[in-house]
């Protein structure tokens, strides 16, 4: 029985970057397809940006893949109006995807694509845990039209279970990011992560850093990290500040898994409704998202090394799209990775 994934291109070079990611799935395996739209487009569709259709697939699948959403068309700051965002959170908090983990590793071929020096950036190797269903994303919210609110909320259990995930990754340091000195729910995050650390890892270092030094040290001393353990809104800043390491955001793959059903594998990136439709977007963090979805949500570990590798090499044999400062269209940037996995 082929694996059964549902794909959800979503908006802007969402459809661009997918299509080519199918083509890198069907050189590497045989899997079974099942697109929905999702986001800006299910609104203009269904007037909702996940339904609770694809939300009811997405649960029977073996594994979601997802390219980008939103898009000006849909901005709005109408509290009542649907957003695409809400659809990603909506899938994130329906498949209980509490942990999303942002590998940032720099490819030594992209090392003088980083706005960063090469000799800041050489070696480093981390990865971001981020908690993904709790936090100020999914407090209660408030407006009225002189004032608004958003509750951030977390409970121990929640600390907990993405602390451990943390632990778990880390080769042999857990980085901690909170800002303990004002927020009661990062005193609570530190005390429950130094709990378990005691507990059941006390192999591992811990250190615990405040989200603003953590911010400064990502790009003055990037080779520090190895596991940065941190909640929802930190670690969405603090994810696109370390894609930069990369040379790029369009570099930049992520997993978002916990619950007991498929995980959701998307890149970092957004849709870029700027260059969507010109076929110049970069579908290299989309392919390294496919990979890691072969890894971790369908346990295929050499289809996966064969996907990252066959992106290296063509990295190694120039391919530069225009965010890395190159002139290589999607096409061409798709034919150049597929031409070292067949
Ligand atoms: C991300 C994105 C999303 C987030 C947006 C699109 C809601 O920025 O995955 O990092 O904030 O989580
Ligand atoms: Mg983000």
């Amino acid at each position: 029985m082929p694996h059964r994934i549902v794909t959800l291109p979503g908006d802007g070079i969402g459809p661009e970057i997918m299509a080519p990611a199918l083509q890198v799935l069907g050189a590497v395996g045989d899997f079974e397809f099942e697109e929905h739209t999702f986001g800006g487009a299910s609104i203009d569709a269904h007037g909702v940006a996940l339904t609770d259709e694809t939300l009811a697939s997405c649960r029977g699948a073996d594994a979601v893949l997802l390219a980008a959403v939103g898009g000006p068309r849909w901005d709005t700051t109408d509290p009542h109006a649907p957003r695409p965002e809400q659809g990603l959170l909506g899938l994130r908090k329906g498949l209980e995807l509490f942990a999303n983990l942002r590998p940032v590793k720099p490819l030594p071929a992209l090392y003088d694509a980083s706005p960063l020096r090469r000799e800041l950036i050489e070696g480093t190797d981390l990865l971001v845990v981020r908690e993904l269903t709790g936090g100020i994303y999914f407090g209660e919210k408030t407006r009225t039209a002189t004032s608004a609110s958003d509750v951030c909320a977390y409970t121990a259990e929640e600390v907990e279970r993405i602390a451990r995930v943390a632990f778990r990754s880390a080769r042999s340091r857990v980085s901690s990011v909170d800002k303990a000195n004002v927020l009661e729910t990062s005193r609570l995050w530190r005390e429950v992560v130094t709990d378990l650390h005691s507990r059941e890892f006390p192999h591992i270092l811990l250190e615990h850093v405040l989200v603003d030094n953590a911010a400064m040290q990502l790009v003055s001393a990037p080779r520090h990290f190895d596991a940065i353990l941190t909640e929802n809104m930190f670690g969405d800043i603090l994810s696109d500040e370390a894609a930069m390491l990369t040379g790029s955001i369009g570099m930049l793959p992520s997993a978002s898994l916990g619950g007991d059903g498929p995980g959701l594998f998307e890149p970092v990136h957004g849709s870029a409704p700027d260059i969507a439709g010109q076929g110049i977007a970069n579908p290299l963090a989309m392919f390294l998202s496919a990979a890691l979805m072969l890894r971790h949500g369908l346990r295929l570990e050499s289809e996966a090394a064969a996907v990252e590798s066959a992106v290296q090499r063509a990295l190694e044999e120039g391919l530069r799209t225009p965010d890395l400062g190159g002139g290589a269209g999607t096409d061409e940037a798709t034919r150049a990775v597929l031409a070292h996995l067949e």
